[in-house]
Formats: C-alpha cells, structure tokens, sequence
C-alpha cells in the first residue's frame, strides 16, 4: 500500500477504488491547495491525482521524493512540467476521449450563442429591453454556409467540426504546419483546440486578431493563453471581432472587474468543457488507472507523453 494524495473530491466511486490498493489522502477544500499546502500535502506521498488548478513544477517534485506516479484529472497538462517529471523518471496520467464529446458540446454551445447573441438577447428580456418583436432586432450569423475554422485538430478539434458540419458549416482545420494567418482570414468563426505549449502560448495575438475577418468570432475552450486577451478586448471593442465565446481564461477565474469582461459580445463560462456527469466520472476512472498501473510498475494505460504534442 502506498499513499496517495488526491486534491480535490471527484464524481463517481473511483476513489473507492484506489482506496481499496492504497492509503488514499483527500484534500477536503472546495478550493485547490495553495502552492505550500500542496507541497506539505506531497511530501510523503508515493501517487499523486491532481487538477489543472495544481502547478506540480520542480520544486514541488523535489518536496516529494518518494512520488512515483501523477495523475492530472485532465486531458491538458500544461499544468505540469514534464520536463521535470520526466527527468526524474516518474510518469504522468491524462484522461483522454471521455471529454472529447462534452467539451465540444461546450464548444458549439459557445458558437451558437454567441453568433446568435443570445446573452444579450437573453438579458434584454429580463431588464425590459425588449418592447416588441422587430425585423432588426438581435440579427446574428447564420450557421449554414459560414465558415469555420478549427486550429488544432485533435480529437476535440474534430469532434467540434462535426457538430458544425451537421449544422451545415464548412469547416477548415489548421495545424501546427499551416500558414495560420492566411487561414483566420477565410473564417467567420475560428474554434481554438491547440494545447498550451511556450509554442502556443498568444497563438491568437494582435497580429492573428488582425488576420481574422472583420466580424468574425473567436471561440475558445482549449487554454486561455493561447488568446492574448488585451489584443482580444481591443478587438471586440473597436468592433474588428463580431464576438467571442469563452469557457477558458487566463487567469482563471479572472477578477470580476477584468477589463476583459467590459467588452462587447462577449461570453465566458467557468471553464465548464468537461462538465457533464458521464466525463468527469469517466475522468476519476481514467485517473485512477493511471494511478494503479504506475504504482504497480507497470506503464500507464493513458500517458501525458503521447498526449503532449496533440490536444488539450
Ligand atoms: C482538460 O481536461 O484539460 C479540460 O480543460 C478540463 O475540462
């Protein structure tokens, strides 16, 4: 029996199963650890099941040198060094493909309500906005025929095409060898599905906002820095962006008096892409497999390594 430390309850009864190989330690805040928390909480641990809101970076590997195993209860794992963990040889875990359909629900959820405005459309009913049906009241982007671009076409990327497909889209994908610029400016909707890698970090900066067509629509459900979010907030202010929809941020949450969230057909969710019943179970499973197999010496069925150069 080894020790491992989970930092945050999880949905279904996966843990059970850990508990019955291992000496489970949940932490049993509804907020993550602090950073010092996290480290005291490692430091006799062999496992570890974190979240995207843990930062599991050198120093904290040193704190914990009997950690054998990381599970990240994600399929992103831009929150781990894995230069770190791989040098000192101990694996980490992903959950991927059981998030790929409730993320790009997430993701086509964002592009409808925000080509059709119906947050705005939404809060003019309830402040008494709306005095009457009009034939130029809320006018949107009709779905059909529009163009979508999709920049990272992995499993999610691809899952978000064919929703849009079947709502009569024509879809474009970019990937890490296409001219991005050149694509952006074909597209009344761009959909970002690209992991966070130092590669990545403002892929969609001024210069890529300027690229995009007047009045397209940024939608993002991958990481929030991939979008430079003051070139974003310029942009939807001065009109060259139609709108954005976004379940991701960065930071996260950000502060309610963000300038960001000042600006104009604009959405943002609480980074809820994976937030279905069915995912995050499946997620706790995936974890713990990972969890099992490592600490029993055997390969993780699901590693970040195969996973790092394709999406979050
Ligand atoms: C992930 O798994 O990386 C998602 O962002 C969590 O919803």
């Amino acid at each position: 029996m080894a020790l491992v430390v989970v930092t945050r309850a999880v949905p279904g009864d996966a843990l059970e199963r850990l508990a019955r190989a291992h000496d489970v330690k949940l932490w049993p805040g509804d907020e993550p650890p602090s950073a010092d928390e996290l480290r005291e909480l490692v430091l006799p641990a062999a496992g570890l099941l974190c979240m995207l809101t843990d930062r599991v970076d050198a120093g904290l590997l040193d704190a914990a040198p009997g950690l054998r195993a990381i599970a990240n209860y994600a399929i992103g794992s831009d929150n781990i060094d894995l230069a770190a963990t791989a040098a000192r040889g101990i694996p980490v875990g992903v959950t991927p493909d059981v998030l790929t359909d409730a993320t790009a629900d997430v993701a086509m959820a964002l592009l409808l309500a925000v080509a059709r405005r119906l947050p705005q459309a939404s809060a003019a009913v309830r402040s008494g906005g709306w005095r009457t049906w009009s034939p130029t009241g809320w006018l949107g982007l009709e779905l059909r025929g529009a163009r979508l671009l999709v920049v990272g076409p992995g499993r999610i990327g691809r899952a978000t095409a064919d929703r849009a497909a079947a709502f009569g889209m024509e879809v474009a994908f970019a990937g890490r060898d296409d001219d991005l610029p050149s694509l952006l400016a074909h597209a009344d909707v761009v959909s970002l599905h690209a992991p966070l890698t130092p590669q990545t970090h403002h892929l969609i900066d001024a210069g890529a906002i300027a690229a995009m067509k007047p009045g397209a629509i940024l939608v993002n459900t991958a990481r929030g820095g991939l979008v430079d979010q003051v070139a974003l907030r310029r942009a939807l202010v001065d009109g060259h962006l139609g709108g954005a929809g976004l379940d991701v941020t960065d930071p996260e949450p950000l502060a309610p008096d963000d300038p960001l969230l000042e600006a104009p057909n604009l959405l943002v969710l609480p980074h809820i892409g994976s937030a279905t019943h069915t995912a995050r179970r499946a997620m706790a499973d995936l974890s713990v497999d990972n969890l099992l197999a490592a600490l029993d010496g055997r390969p993780m069925p699901h590693p970040a390594a195969t996973r790092a150069r394709g999406e979050p």
